[in-house]
């Protein structure tokens, strides 16, 4: 509110453009350095991503060691192996080039890189953040995927098997040095996948914006992210060679996870659940939500009225259910489901699914105050 005290943290140095990854050997060596950890994973090496860096960095003398057994749901084991690698190395920087998850391990090793384990002593829920000091090396994010936002976040989620919880770890110090943005590293991302991220990229965005907290920055963003996201995603999917469209996304994509800083909502909370319980893709799981929860969030007047305000901004009239049928017929075109019907979701397992998304730390910030059984109620109508 605006007579209280708040924190923005806005700090992330953005290099965008088509080709700009051919910059980044350059700006890491005005800083001196001249052997660095490269993460990633085994599906971009299978398309030849990373070998293309790896030649970027070598034509201009600096050697890059590989670590890219990344998983899609990262664990503690691979935060740990990377962090091998990059110790017995003499790596002194990390450039991690993939995904959420490979920019979510490619944090984590940061951290690892100058603290000790395990891990666990980290979780941001448990007050680690306090243990991270500003003494790690420079790490430098490249997004291949326009969804997670990874790459302007502060915090890395990893699941950790001595607790089998998929834990936030969370620090400032964590920022990446260098977020770099080219929209030709994203266009061999298939049809499917260019959609689920890029409605992840919106939900974040639309999360953002419904928090009930004085945040200016972040409600400019996130409704300039949201109309980015509405004009370009399709544009992506039906031709992925769009550069344009491509550029716009990656953009709509940082300006989500930028804007929550703020917070998100039951969406996140519950597709983190089906994350954990069902495997579900992360992209795809708000995609399946996002009519189910805003017909739940719309119900209170608030949240209503608050959406309604975003139709300038969607191209529709300032009408929250013109906007939540607007919502449906993009997903239709997006080729996404709206519902959870082909996922068998066992309805036996609605209530553990409640318990984890009601403890999760997005669920407090949604737009209308969740309580006991509603998380089942919006489930319910979905499968
Ligand atoms: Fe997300």
């Amino acid at each position: 509110m605006p007579n209280q005290r708040h924190s923005y943290f806005y700090p992330t140095r953005i290099e965008y453009g088509p080709g700009v990854i051919q910059e980044l050997p350059s700006m890491i060596k005005e800083s001196g350095r001249s052997k660095g950890l490269l993460v990633t994973d085994q599906g971009l090496e299978s398309a030849g991503i990373p070998e293309k860096v790896r030649n970027l960095f070598t034509d201009s003398g600096i050697e890059l060691i590989t670590y890219n057994e990344v998983k899609s749901n990262p664990t503690c084991e691979n935060v740990y192996a990377g962090t091998i690698v990059y110790k017995e190395s003499g790596s002194t920087f990390i450039v991690a080039l993939g995904g959420g998850s490979s920019m979510d391990v490619g944090k984590t090793i940061k951290v690892m890189a100058t603290h000790e384990g395990p891990l666990e002593q980290y979780d941001d829920a448990l007050g680690g953040d306090c243990l991270i000091q500003n003494n790690m090396p420079p790490f430098y994010a490249v997004p291949t995927t326009a969804g997670t936002g990874s790459e302007v976040g502060r915090s890395s989620v990893i699941l950790i098997k001595a607790t089998n919880k998929k834990t936030i770890i969370f620090s400032p110090f964590m920022l990446p040095d260098i977020a770099i943005l080219d929209p030709e590293l994203t266009v061999g991302l298939p049809a499917g996948l260019t959609a689920a991220t890029g409605v992840d990229a919106f939900v974040h965005n639309l999360e953002a914006f419904w928090v009930d907290a004085f945040h200016p920055f972040a409600d400019g963003i996130a409704q300039r992210g949201m109309a980015l996201c509405v004009k370009n995603l399709e544009r992506a999917v039906v031709n992925g060679q769009n550069i344009s469209a491509r550029g716009n996304m990656l953009m709509a994509s940082s300006m989500g996870a930028t804007a929550f800083q703020k917070g998100l909502g039951v969406n996140h909370a519950i597709a983190h659940a089906l994350g954990v319980h069902y495997d579900l893709h992360h992209g795809l799981a708000n995609a399946t939500l996002l009519i189910g929860t805003t017909k739940y969030n719309i119900e209170y007047e608030n949240a209503r009225a608050k959406l309604a305000s975003l139709g300038s901004v969607l191209g529709v009239k300032n009408d929250a259910d013109e906007i939540v049928a607007m919502m449906s017929n993009w997903l239709r075109r997006l080729k996404l489901p709206s519902d959870l019907k082909s996922f068998q979701i066992d309805s036996n397992d609605l209530k553990k699914i409640e318990k984890y998304a009601l403890a999760d730390p997005s669920c407090p910030t949604n737009s209308r105050k969740v309580v006991a059984g509603d998380v089942i109620d919006i489930l319910e109508r979905l499968i």
